[in-house]
This record gives structure tokens, C-alpha cells and sequence, in this order.
């Protein structure tokens, strides 16, 4: 069992979070509005989960999923973030989080640009590629011959391996993605983003190989 803390406990960090209790990990949730917001989604995970400030989501999670819109992310806790691998879920939509000009020019990969705002802190992209609702249903456990992969594109491999453990922990296989500068091979548009595990309107999903998962990225152009 790990601790996982949550900055951003909607759609998809509210799913991480169902999946991480049903594995028997503890979770520390929050959202920018305060704990007393997630009473509901505290009762509804039970014991193992609490919500808190983002500062202490930050420091009780030996990893630590970031799931909030990128253009929150000058807003997070940096330095409680130092020396945690934190999970970042996110995508960059200009029209929602504005224009980041180091994004829109090629210069920074969305995850090289939070890694950059999180000194001491370790970022692997994950889940940015699937939609909430498959990642609910697509999780099966270790063995299982339909189990799906998510590609962690990351910078420091002691934390790919500890996504890559609790991602087996949740259900989910992990393909190594490389480094973060090739994590626009997963960003929005590209052909592992969504696709590989079916259409929006069937919320059963597809189930998607690591085989999959690893021609959709070689596939990627820009
Ligand atoms: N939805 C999907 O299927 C999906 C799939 C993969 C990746 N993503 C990406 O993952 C990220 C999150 O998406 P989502 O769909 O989960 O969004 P969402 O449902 O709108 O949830 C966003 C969460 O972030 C919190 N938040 C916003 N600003 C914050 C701040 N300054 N400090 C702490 N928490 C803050 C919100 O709290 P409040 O509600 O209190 O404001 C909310 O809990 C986005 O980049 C999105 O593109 C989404």
C-alpha cells in the first residue's frame, strides 16, 4: 500500500482516485475550492481516502497525481512537490488554459513545461491519453489476457518505475514512452490520444495492448 495525493480530484483525478482505493492504496485528495468540497467523494471512497489543502495532498503522497486544467499549474505547490514523482494527467488546451507561448512554438513538450515549474520534483505523463470514463472501465488485473497499457513518457527512471508499479497495482500495463521531450507523441491530435481505447459514447472501452500502444507512438507526427 502507498500513499497517493491528488491536486485536482475531477473526472480523471477523481477516477485515479477510485482506482487507487479498490487497490488498497490510501489517497489525500484535493481541488482548488477546499476539502469541505469533497465530502462526498471522501464518503463515497471510504476509510482510506481524506481530502486536504494542496500543499498537504503534496507532501503526504509518495506519488503524486496532478489533474488539474495546465493553466493552474503556475499555481501549484512547487516546493512541496520537491522530491515526489508527481503524475501529470494533463493536456494543453490553448482555447482553456491560453496561449503558453514555449508550448505553441515546439520549444517545451506541456510536461516539459510543468517539469520546469517543479524543481526537485520528478514528472511522468500519464492518463492524458485516455478518456476518464475507459480508464474506469478498462482496468483488469495482472495477468488478464485483454489488460490495457498507458504510455509514461518521464525523464527519471527510478519514478517510470514506481508509475509503473502502481499502475500494474490499478490495473493498467505501462509502455516506456522515453523522455518527456518526446512526450508530444501522446499530446491531443496525436494517434495513441484517445483512439486505442475506443470511441467517447461506449464507456466499456477498448482494451489496447502495449503492441498497440507502441505503433500508435511510433506513428506520431509533427
Ligand atoms: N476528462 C478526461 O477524460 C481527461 C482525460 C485525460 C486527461 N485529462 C486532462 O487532465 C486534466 C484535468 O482534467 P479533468 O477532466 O479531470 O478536469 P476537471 O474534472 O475539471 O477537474 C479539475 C480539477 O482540478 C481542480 N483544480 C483546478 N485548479 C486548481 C488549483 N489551482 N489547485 C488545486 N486544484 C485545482 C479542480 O478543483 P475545483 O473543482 O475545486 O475547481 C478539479 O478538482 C486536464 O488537463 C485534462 O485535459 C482529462
Amino acid at each position: 500500500m502507498t500513499t497517493v495525493g491528488f491536486i485536482g480530484s475531477g473526472m480523471i483525478g477523481g477516477t485515479v482516485a477510485r482506482l487507487s482505493v479498490a487497490a488498497g492504496h490510501q489517497v489525500v485528495l484535493s481541488n482548488s475550492r477546499g476539502p469541505e468540497t469533497l465530502n462526498d467523494l471522501v464518503e463515497e471512497l471510504g476509510p482510506l481516502a481524506r481530502a486536504a489543502s494542496s500543499e498537504e495532498a503534496a507532501g503526504a503522497g509518495d506519488l503524486v497525481v496532478v489533474s488539474v486544467p495546465l493553466h493552474a499549474c503556475p499555481h501549484l505547490p512547487a516546493g512541496s512537490l520537491a522530491g515526489h514523482t508527481v503524475l501529470d494527467t494533463g493536456n494543453y488546451y490553448p482555447q482553456r488554459d491560453n496561449q503558453i507561448p514555449e508550448i505553441d512554438s515546439g520549444k517545451l513538450t506541456s510536461s516539459a513545461w510543468l517539469q520546469r515549474q517543479l524543481p526537485g520534483a520528478e514528472v511522468v505523463k500519464v492518463f492524458n491519453n485516455i478518456y476518464f470514463k475507459h480508464l474506469r472501465s478498462l482496468a483488469r488485473p495482472a495477468g488478464a489476457a485483454d489488460r490495457t497499457y498507458l504510455p509514461i513518457p518521464g525523464d527519471d527512471t527510478a519514478a517510470k518505475s514506481a508509475v509503473t508499479e502502481f499502475l500494474d497495482s490499478i490495473g493498467y500495463g505501462a509502455v516506456d514512452a522515453g523522455p518527456l521531450a518526446e512526450s508530444w507523441r501522446q499530446e491531443p491530435g496525436s494517434p495513441v490520444y484517445g483512439a486505442p481505447y475506443g470511441p467517447f459514447d461506449n464507456e466499456a472501452g477498448t482494451p489496447a495492448s502495449a503492441d498497440v500502444i507502441r505503433a500508435a507512438l511510433a506513428a506520431a507526427t509533427r
